[in-house]
């Protein structure tokens, strides 16, 4: 199975939202073959982008959660209010939150053993900065990400774990990873996750991100250890985002042959 995971950011409101929506499901309409698309929209238009996708095979998700049940925590949203409003996915750590916002490896890894204990399946976003890897540290950068927010992880049975690997660098940059440094961190990925966390081979997703368009999405998808892409701004034009699910339906097709 293939994923496109959809990160529409702080982009949409509600009438562009249900209109992107629609279009992204008469893209999947009618084909067998389509990957597995997640749309993460604002906090706001969540009700409305789910009741459009009401009876489409697409499935919904958050951007961010918060760490605990209830109570006075001004501008977060519970991971119960989630999944009152149809939510089955989160986003944890996405780079904007770690960098943009500040949230420590400790928030991050708080907020991913919360939703882990939901019914949410959370995706947690690594990746590594520029300094980083021009310093030759990208691994040693991502392993900490992936330690703090992995280590002593139990993973419920029915669960599977999803990995994002998305370089600051190459977010909203058009500058994508090169496919043999992507596949050689994905490896890296696979290989931690699996000393980390009690969970077999084939319940472990790792997804590229990172300036994925129309152009690129076959070369990443193509790759037997990507098993999706998490899509930011090309996600918002319907036309690029056909392209990324018609590479995903291509190349399932060509590995049924
Ligand atoms: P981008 O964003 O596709 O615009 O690079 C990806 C992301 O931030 O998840």
């Amino acid at each position: 199975m293939k994923y496109i995971f959809a990160n529409w950011k702080m982009n949409l409101g509600t009438r562009e939202s249900v209109a992107l929506a629609r279009g992204v499901m008469r893209t999947l309409r009618g084909k067998e073959k389509t990957p597995s698309v997640v749309i993460f929209p604002s906090f706001t238009v969540l009700n409305e982008v789910r009741k459009v996708m009401a009876r489409s095979r697409m499935r919904i998700g958050a951007q961010n959660c918060g760490t605990d049940k209830k109570g006075a925590y001004t501008g977060e949203v519970s991971i119960s209010m989630l999944e009152d409003v149809g939510c089955e996915y989160v986003l944890v750590g996405h780079s904007e939150r770690r960098f943009v916002f500040g949230e420590s490896l400790d928030v991050v890894s708080r907020r991913f053993a919360a939703a882990i204990a939901s019914k949410l399946t959370p995706v947690l976003c690594v990746g590594e900065p520029l300094e980083e890897r021009d310093a030759g540290n990208a691994k040693g950068y991502v392993g900490e990400q992936l330690t703090t927010a992995l280590k002593g992880v139990r993973l419920p049975r029915q669960k599977h774990l999803f990995i994002a690997y998305e370089p600051v660098w190459a977010i909203g940059s058009d500058h994508a990873a090169l496919v043999a440094d992507m596949v050689d961190m994905h490896e890296y990925i696979k290989d931690t996750a699996r000393k980390l966390v009690d969970v077999p081979e084939s319940k472990i997703h790792i997804l590229y991100g990172g300036s994925v368009n129309a152009v690129n999405a076959y070369t990443f998808l193509r790759e037997e250890l990507v098993d999706g892409v998490l899509v930011g701004g090309a996600s918002l034009k319907i036309k690029e985002f056909q392209g990324i699910v018609d590479s995903a339906t291509d190349v399932i097709t060509a590995q049924e042959l």
